[in-house]
């Protein structure tokens, strides 16, 4: 494998064509918005000036990590010469449909495509298309110049053949491939978001304060983040409809979003995002909100 096309300039899609580029492949970085486009190649400029501080990257192989991506906003022009396409666009069935049954049209037939989503099942995306024996979900964590797993998802008629090669693609690019199948939340989100609704549930019956779970959870578990943290870090709506989809997938109560969730996502408190969530963002760094409505 060539030539990567990444499908979506996003959060996960500039982070995915920054990796490929630095580790020689040739990347087609499409998306609908030039300004999406444009943004997303000063994030990728942004975050090798980080790697060249640390010493990971020289200046001119920043260049020549550069040079080796051309933007799109043509999907079909973007993966005509693809030999993997990664769609990482908004997470919304009918958006992901529409883009991957173009990709199918105008991409060789060898072409293998995955998608990137969080929660919608790889075997429904892949029985959109023509080949879904070439269809499979190659889940990246944000950031992803930084993380090293990517979770590979085989759908139900996902060929042996294909995972075969995403597992050698990504090791290629240095990153460690972890396989599970296809059933909702995949591995990841099936563990992290009942904790984060847990820990929103903690917040909303008042065991305790947002400052108290995410400290307990941090110098308790030695987590990184606490888990509220991380939701605002995720996207709440994302968190929200990650859950919604483990809900319904498995139809056990236990999954069910918290209300808290629920009502701060319909009040527009989406995280990081949107500047405010269970902290404060909107003064640039991270404010704790004392007082939560739990109304
Ligand atoms: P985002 O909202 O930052 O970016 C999505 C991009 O898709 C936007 O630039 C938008 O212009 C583009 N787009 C929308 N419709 C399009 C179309 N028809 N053709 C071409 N481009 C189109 O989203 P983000 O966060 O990068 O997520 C992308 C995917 O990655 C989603 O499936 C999400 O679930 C998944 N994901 C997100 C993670 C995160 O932490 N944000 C982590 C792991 C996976």
């Amino acid at each position: 494998m060539n030539n990567i096309a990444v499908i979506g300039a996003g959060t996960m899609g500039n982070g995915i064509a920054h990796v490929f580029a630095q580790h020689g492949f040739k990347v087609f970085f499409v998306d609908i918005s030039i300004a999406a486009l444009e943004d997303g190649m000063v994030k990728i400029a942004k975050n090798i000036d980080r790697q060249v501080k640390k010493g990971e990257v020289t200046p001119e192989q920043k260049q020549v990590i550069l040079a080796a991506i051309t933007t799109f906003t043509d999907i079909a022009e973007g993966v005509k010469n693809a030999d993997l396409v990664i769609e990482a666009v908004t997470e919304n069935p009918s958006v992901k449909i529409s883009v991957l049954q173009t990709i199918d049209q105008r991409a060789p037939v060898a072409c293998i495509i995955a998608s990137n989503t969080s929660s919608i099942s790889i075997t429904k995306l892949a029985a959109t298309t023509n080949r879904a024996d070439k269809f499979i979900g190659m889940h990246f964590m944000n950031p992803v110049p930084v993380m090293t797993l990517v979770e590979v998802i085989s759908g139900y008629a996902t060929s042996q053949a294909t995972l075969a090669k995403i597992v050698a693609v990504i090791s290629e690019i240095h990153k460690v491939a972890l396989k599970s199948n296809d059933y909702p939340g995949f591995v990841a989100n099936r563990i992290l978001m009942p904790m984060i609704n847990e820990a929103i549930y903690t917040l909303f019956e008042g065991v305790a304060g947002v400052e108290e779970i995410d400290g307990i959870m941090k110098l308790g578990m030695a987590h990184p983040m606490g888990p509220l943290q991380l939701a605002d870090f995720i996207g709440l709506d994302v968190c929200l409809s990650i859950l919604k989809v483990l809900h319904e997938g498995f139809g056990n109560p236990k999954y069910a979003p918290c209300p808290l969730l629920v009502n701060m996502v319909q009040a527009g408190d989406k995280g990081v995002k949107s500047g405010k969530g269970f902290y404060d963002y909107s003064q640039g760094n991270k404010e704790l909100i004392v007082a939560v409505k739990r109304n």
